[in-house]
């Protein structure tokens, strides 16, 4: 098998991505934050269109977390207009290629008007099935575990579950988070250098994969993805179990 060749096994089903170093990419080329984010976008316009030509059926990747709107004003607004608009300018191209928008987080907080075009390129976008783009957006784990609680309080309150069905089940929560039925990223990518998880998918990252990078999110590309994508195949994934030898064999074959 030659490497351009997809073997499915070791190409991660679903990939996480903390977009990290907008803002420190355009300070280094003098120019605004916000244009490091304008950058931002492109990159992640890229990096959908290679994650589809790999094989990789999700992407998962933060946009805004629920702390970032302790940023300055001014950077929030634009962040919240750059996404309406990259709506307007991609949701168009990302459906032809077959992409299902999926935001995860709080979106009742977002403005009104980037709010609508998003459900609007969710509702548009809602058939399809070559790559699921979940987009954290005014998402925190800590969010989404708290507002998985208040779902299943008020299904307790209602007598639609009982209390003993959800104890002593480890995965009693799955059906009330945000990623309810999306299997859990296989491997997560952080570029800019930070060696942290930052509230992302805590519960989801169980078992997954890290992937560090100093590559600054602006300049994430093929051959970026492709590294990461490399240092996967290498992985001997146990899941808290034991290797099978054969496995090992296979990962060495390929
Ligand atoms: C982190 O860089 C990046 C963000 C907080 C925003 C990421 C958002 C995008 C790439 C746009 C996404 C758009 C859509 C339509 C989903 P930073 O500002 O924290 O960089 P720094 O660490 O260098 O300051």
């Amino acid at each position: 098998m030659t490497s351009k060749q997809i073997n499915k096994e070791l190409v991660p089903r679903h990939v996480a991505i903390i977009m990290d170093g907008n803002g420190r990419w355009a300070v280094r080329q003098g120019m605004s934050r916000s244009k490091g984010h304008f950058a931002g976008v492109e990159a992640l316009h890229r990096t959908v269109a290679e994650a589809i030509k790999q094989g990789i059926k999700y992407l998962s990747v933060y946009a805004f977390s629920s702390e970032n709107w302790q940023r300055p004003s001014e950077e929030v607004e634009a962040l919240m207009i750059l996404m309406a608009e990259s709506l307007d300018t991609y949701a168009d191209e990302l459906s032809a290629q077959g992409v299902r928008i999926y935001p995860i987080g709080d979106i009742m907080r977002l403005p009104e008007s980037t709010r609508l075009k998003l459900l609007d390129a969710v509702k548009r976008t809602a058939n399809n099935t070559t790559l699921t783009l979940l987009v954290g957006l005014s998402y925190s784990a800590r969010w989404e575990i708290n507002n998985a609680l208040h779902q299943m309080v008020q299904e307790i309150e209602k007598g639609e579950v009982s209390i003993s069905s959800l104890l002593n089940n480890p995965t009693a929560i799955e059906p009330y988070l945000a990623t309810k039925g999306i299997p859990d990223p296989d491997l997560l990518i952080r570029t800019g250098g930070e060696l942290r998880i930052s509230n992302f998918l805590l519960y989801q990252l169980a078992y997954t994969e890290l992937f560090f990078t100093e590559t600054l999110w602006p300049d994430f590309n093929a051959t970026s993805l492709q590294e990461a994508l490399d240092s996967y195949a290498h992985r001997n994934r146990r899941f808290g179990k034991v290797t099978l030898a054969n496995e090992n064999d296979n990962k060495e074959e390929y």
